[in-house]
């Protein structure tokens, strides 16, 4: 047994007050969880504090919380590591790591309801519910079940192991900024969807995900869904299937994600670091054509991204403005440029797949065949540049 204090930050709406900090005292073995050192609180202290939590075994994914800011289950969190990771926390913010304590909150990014209990119908099932979960398939159902290929699922096999706990959605900075994003969870459902066989309704699915503002192009690629996701379902990496997907299908979003996207690998295969100007006018009037005869959607952009402009002058994020100049931007010294280019060769050469159950490049394909498990043709560059000539 050991002693532990946890500081729980509470809400009582029927007091009247606002949010609270409290600090309890628990004793209970390191390998137990979070969760555990909650309940113990909850029943030796004070009956009611408000936490949700069922199965106590990762599965149900009811007890989502934040625990020393991070995003998780508390019953997947062993209280001992907890205390490790506040007191390392302590001692990296120049504390001192003896009176550090694991600090619990409730979820972010959606309203509290009691204590730790966040309402998880307002955001989570609402944007769930967005991307229609269900399967939409063409013509008449089958006397019996739909029968596919089981390799022909192992691809949605990562977005099924969500147990819909919500942690993606607490951690997701891109939210916070834009609470209308549809958002990790609900666009890792969507690709369980757009990545099944025995769906008829892909294009048109990724249609309404791309051209929705607030849809795939709104994801900043924070990678904390990632870090945060319990079941290791990486909502980041299936956002980034979803838009590979409607880049195939030639999809023109609102937002220029598409073209945003090129532009950038473009650039930092040519460079190796960012040239924002260039990033700018190439995402919104690619190559030359659009250059000499620009749409009307790419000069409104362009016109309406100066306020931005003007303000990474004045924050010192564009530290010389001589920056700003298309194509001013210097490459790498030396022979680094070629390094860059060595690693853009062998990313276009190879297949490399970022779900959990297919693995390899592209020299292990008979392998994978013999195993009757034929990895996925990944869509590169070289392939849309063909595509489109
Ligand atoms: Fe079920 Fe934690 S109690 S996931």
């Amino acid at each position: 047994m050991a002693d532990y204090t946890i500081k729980v930050r509470r809400f009582q709406p029927e007091s009247g007050e606002g949010p609270y900090w409290e600090e309890f005292d628990v004793d209970l073995e390191p390998s137990l969880s979070v969760l555990d050192a909650l309940l113990q609180a909850k029943d030796r202290e004070d009956g009611s504090l408000a936490v949700r939590c069922s199965c106590r075994a990762a599965i149900c994914g009811s007890c989502g919380m934040k625990i020393n800011g991070q995003s998780g289950l508390g019953c997947k969190t062993q209280i001992g590591e907890a205390q490790e990771l506040a007191e390392k926390q302590a001692s990296a913010t120049g504390g001192d790591a003896k009176d550090a304590t694991v600090v619990i909150e409730p979820m972010g990014n959606m309203p509290v309801i009691k204590d730790l209990v966040t309402d998880m119908e307002s955001t989570h099932w609402t944007k769930i519910r967005r991307v229609t979960p269900w399967l939409l398939p063409h013509g008449d159902p089958p006397e019996r079940e739909y029968v596919v290929e089981p390799e022909s699922m192992i691809d949605i096999t990562q977005s099924m192991a969500c147990i819909q706990c919500g942690a993606c959605v607490s951690s997701c900075l891109s939210m916070e900024a834009d609470p209308g994003f549809i958002g990790p969870a609900a666009l890792a459902k969507a690709y369980r969807f757009v990545g099944d066989p025995r769906d008829a309704e892909t294009v048109e699915r990724l249609h309404d995900l791309a051209e929705d503002p607030h849809g795939i192009y709104d994801c900043t690629h924070c990678f904390s869904c990632i870090d945060a996701c319990p079941k290791g379902v990486a909502p980041m990496d299936q956002i980034m299937r979803l838009r590979r997907k409607a880049g195939e299908a030639g999809i023109e979003d609102p937002n220029s994600g598409h073209a945003h996207e090129r532009a950038f690998v473009k650039i930092i295969e040519k460079k190796g670091t960012l040239d924002e100007g260039l990033l700018l006018q190439e995402s919104f009037a690619p190559g030359i054509k659009s250059k000499l005869k620009p749409s009307k959607r790419a000069i409104k952009e362009l016109l309406g991204s100066i306020p931005t402009v003007l303000r990474a002058i004045r924050t010192g994020k564009a530290r010389s403005p001589v920056k700003l100049i298309p194509g001013a931007h210097p490459k790498l010294p030396d022979g680094a440029q070629d390094e860059v280019k060595a690693i853009y060769e062998h990313a276009e050469a190879h297949r490399e797949e970022f779900n959990l159950y297919i693995k390899g490049e592209e020299g292990d394909e008979e392998a994978a065949i013999e195993e009757r498990l034929e990895p996925p043709r990944t869509h590169t560059l070289a392939d849309e540049e063909a595509q489109n000539g």
